[in-house]
């Protein structure tokens, strides 16, 4: 039986202080206030900001006093992602279905509302400190208690969410890949091994779990054995557990996409110049104005349905955790296989700066 999710309907991220942290992903990213939830709208304990562009929704949120449970949070993993909430229209139906195939509830379900209308909500665990709430569609607004106040940015072109990537703890893949499958009905929908993501000196592993429409995409990466430290077992070091390492944001145009960013300040990872010495070679042609491609320090890659373009931001926080990737797709459905030595090399450039490697 299909659960009835139907789709990612935000990211919730606990911060350190949502004012600066909404304030960059407006101004850095694009994306436009939404609506704001705190004291002044009845809620007296945190302060939301949400944000979106194209169909993302993201909200920050920061606890306002010092004895809120999300303080420990932020203490363990510094700003990072709390929620990865679902959109169902069967909160009730799915949390019974969810909890009884073994999840660990976090929060019945019960009604949220405000002028507007309501909605129902509840929540499980994953891993880590992470949770999947699951809410019913809300006419108006966002959700209830946030006020609708809009602030209007310029935004970059991101449409969707591609996939959320998770770093689990050594040997933890399998489990978090069946707890997809036979807690939420996910299947496998590709998977690498460290002899495809590996380089000289690290390496890891990666499952990636979709939903039965496709549309939810969550890869599952372990750290394996190398010479030196993985970069996800540094994710670990510095998140304390299991987390959200990466969020990939869907465009159409990825030039201009990654032109507006860099001049809005976002740093991404820079690949050698000889990538592209054989990378025509591999990827063939492509729509795209290939000197531009070289330009912005765009990686290329494909599979037997088309080719993609993606880059990947420098983490967006202090902590060596959460980064994002923009990625356009031309029917390939792969996640840039081609590009695992040149990312992970470069990845480990930044890894040995920061002493980690
Ligand atoms: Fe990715």
């Amino acid at each position: 039986m299909d659960l009835p999710i139907k789709r990612i309907h935000h990211i919730e991220f606990l911060v350190g202080n949502a004012l600066q942290a909404s304030y960059f992903y407006r101004k850095a990213l694009g994306f436009s206030q939404i609506g704001y939830l705190g004291p002044e709208t009845g809620y007296p304990d945190r302060a939301s900001y949400a944000v979106q562009q194209g169909n993302i929704r993201f909200v920050f949120t920061t606890p306002l006093h010092h004895d809120d449970p999300g303080n420990v949070f932020l203490l363990l993993h510094g700003d990072s992602v709390k929620d990865i909430c679902l959109e169902t229209g069967d909160v009730d139906g799915l949390y019974q279905e969810i909890v009884k195939r073994g999840a660990s509830p976090v929060k019945a379900p019960h009604t949220i509302e405000d002028d507007g209308g309501s909605l129902r909500c509840a929540a499980v665990k994953t891993y880590g400190d992470v949770i999947h709430s699951f809410v019913s569609d809300y006419g108006a607004g966002f959700m209830p208690g946030f006020n609708r106040t809009r602030i209007d940015e310029q935004g970059v072109g991101f449409k969707r969410i591609d996939h959320v990537v998770a770093n689990t703890q050594d040997r933890q893949m399998d489990r978090w890949c069946d707890f997809y499958k036979t807690v939420f009905g996910f299947h496998k929908f590709v998977s690498y091994d460290d002899k495809d993501i590996s380089t000289e000196y690290t390496a890891l592993r990666s499952t990636v779990m979709a939903n039965p429409a496709k549309n939810i995409k969550f890869p599952i990466n372990e750290p394996a054995k190398g010479r030196r430290k993985s970069q996800i077992q540094e994710y670990i070091d510095f998140n304390y557990s299991a987390g959200v390492q990466h969020i990939a944001l869907y465009t159409d145009d990825i030039v201009k996409t990654v032109e507006q960013l860099r001049r809005n300040g976002v740093n991404f990872l820079s690949i050698p110049k000889t990538y592209y010495d054989s990378v025509w070679d591999r990827v063939g042609d492509i729509k795209e104005d290939r000197k531009l491609i070289e330009k912005f320090n765009i990686l290329a890659d494909r599979d037997e349905n088309g080719y993609l373009l993606q880059i990947f931001t420098k983490p967006v926080q202090d902590r060596p955790t959460l980064f994002l990737e923009v990625i356009q797709r031309a029917g390939c459905e792969s996640f840039g296989k081609g590009n695992f030595k040149a990312l992970f090399e470069s990845i480990e450039l930044e890894q040995k700066a920061r002493g980690n490697l």
